[in-house]
C-alpha cells in the first residue's frame, strides 16, 4: 500500500459531512485537503475546527486540483449523480454518500464511469461497517439461524425532513443496504405505502419485499415518530435474532428460539397438532465497537490503494437504489407489487 496518505476534498459540510472531515482527519491513511460549501456559515464552521484546510464554495477547484486524489460527496440526494460524475471523469475515487444516486439509470452510469477510468466508486452504507451487522452477517452466513424467514426494521424518529427525498429514500436506504450486505439476494417484488402529512415528501412509510421462496421483508420508516426506534428482527428456522441500535450495549440479541412443525402422527393434543414452540439460550454476543465511519473510511483508502473494490462499492449503491427506485413506482402505483 502506498504511503503517503490519500488526499481528500469534501463536498458538503452540513448534518452528515462533519462526521466524514472529522474521520478522515483522524485516520493516518487519509488526509482533509479542501471543503467546499456552498453555505458561508458551513466553511466558517470548517475553518474554526480545522484551520489548515483550504475553504470554498464550490467543487471546481478541489475537481481541477491534481494533488487531490478522492472526493467525498456529502451532499443532498439530487447533487450526487452529477458531483461524482465530475469527480470521476476528473480522474479521482469517490466516497459517496448514500443513496447514490437519484435513478437506476444514473447508478449505473456511474458504475460504468468508475470502470472506464479505473476508479474507485463507494457508497458510504454506513451501518453495513457496524460491528453488529457484520456479526448478523457472520451468523447468516454460518447457518446459525438457520433458512431466513423474515427481516423486520422499524427505523423512526422526529427526524430531519430531507429538502429533496422522502423518508424511504433517506431512512429506508439504511435496512435496504443491511439486507443487501447480509442476505444477498434479489428482491423479486416490492411494495409501498407511504403518506406526506405536510408538503410533497413522504414522511411516513411502509415497504414490502418479497424474495425467492418464503423470505420476506417489512420495512417501517417515520419521520414523526416521538419514540426513536432503530430496531431490526431476522427470523430463521433455527435461530432468531434482534438488533436494537439504540442500546448502548448489548445491541444484538441472539435468541435459540424458534418452531417445530410436528407430523400429525407424532401430534397429542390439538394445539400441539402443527406447532411446538421451543424456547432456549438468549446470547449477546462482543461486538467491535469501532466507530463505522472509521471503518468505512478505513476501507475507502484502502480500496484506493490496491485498487479492489469496497464491499459497498457502486454496484452495491445500485442494488439499493434498484429497490427504492421500486418502492417510489409502488408508491405511485397506490402499492402495487413492483418487479424491481
Ligand atoms: N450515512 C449516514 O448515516 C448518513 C446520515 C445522514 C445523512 N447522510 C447523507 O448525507 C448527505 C447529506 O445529508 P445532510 O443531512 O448532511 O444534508 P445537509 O443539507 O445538512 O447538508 C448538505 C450540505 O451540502 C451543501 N451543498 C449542497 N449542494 C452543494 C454543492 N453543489 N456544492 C457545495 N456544497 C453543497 C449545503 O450547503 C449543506 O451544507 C445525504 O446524501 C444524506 O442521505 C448519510
Amino acid at each position: 500500500m502506498s504511503e503517503k496518505p490519500l488526499r481528500i476534498g469534501v463536498v458538503g459540510y452540513g448534518y452528515w459531512g462533519p462526521n466524514l472531515v472529522r474521520n478522515f482527519s483522524a485516520s493516518p491513511l487519509t488526509h482533509v485537503a479542501a471543503v467546499a460549501d456552498g453555505d458561508a456559515e458551513r466553511r466558517q464552521a470548517v475553518s474554526q475546527l480545522y484551520p489548515w484546510v483550504r475553504v470554498a464554495e464550490a467543487a471546481d477547484e478541489m475537481l481541477a486540483d491534481p494533488a487531490i486524489d478522492a472526493i467525498a460527496v456529502a451532499t443532498p440526494l439530487g447533487t450526487h449523480h452529477e458531483l461524482c460524475k465530475r469527480a470521476l471523469e476528473a480522474g479521482k475515487h469517490v466516497l459517496c454518500e448514500k443513496p447514490l444516486a437519484d435513478s437506476l439509470a444514473r447508478c449505473e452510469e456511474l458504475v460504468r464511469l468508475a470502470q472506464q477510468r479505473r476508479r474507485i466508486l463507494m457508497v458510504d452504507h454506513t451501518f453495513v461497517f457496524t460491528g453488529a451487522v457484520r456479526k448478523i452477517k457472520e451468523y447468516v452466513e454460518a447457518g446459525a439461524l438457520g433458512d431466513v424467514l423474515y427481516f423486520d426494521s422499524v427505523r423512526i424518529n422526529l427526524g430531519l425532513f430531507q429538502s429533496d427525498s422522502n423518508v424511504i429514500w433517506d431512512l429506508a436506504t439504511h435496512d435496504l443496504a443491511i439486507l443487501d450486505f447480509v442476505i444477498g439476494k434479489s428482491p423479486r417484488w416490492v411494495t409501498a405505502v407511504a403518506v406526506s402529512h405536510f408538503g410533497n415528501l413522504e414522511n411516513l412509510a411502509y415497504l414490502t419485499i418479497g424474495f425467492d421462496g418464503d423470505l420476506i421483508a417489512h420495512l417501517h420508516c417515520n419521520w414523526i415518530s416521538p419514540l426513536k426506534v432503530r430496531r431490526i428482527l431476522i427470523g430463521g428456522t433455527r435461530r432468531m435474532l434482534v438488533y436494537d441500535d439504540t442500546e448502548p450495549s448489548e445491541k444484538l440479541k441472539l435468541y435459540d428460539h424458534g418452531i417445530t412443525i410436528s407430523s400429525p402422527a407424532q401430534a397429542k393434543g390439538k394445539h400441539e397438532m402443527l406447532v411446538q414452540y421451543r424456547t432456549g439460550d438468549v446470547l449477546a454476543p462482543k461486538l467491535d465497537g469501532t466507530e463505522a465511519l472509521a471503518r468505512v473510511v478505513e476501507t475507502f483508502a484502502r480500496a484506493c490503494a490496491l485498487g479492489e473494490p469496497p464491499v459497498t462499492d457502486g454496484a452495491a449503491g445500485a442494488r439499493v437504489v434498484r429497490v427504492l427506485e421500486a418502492a417510489q413506482r409502488s408508491l405511485e402505483q397506490h402499492g402495487a407489487r413492483v418487479t424491481p
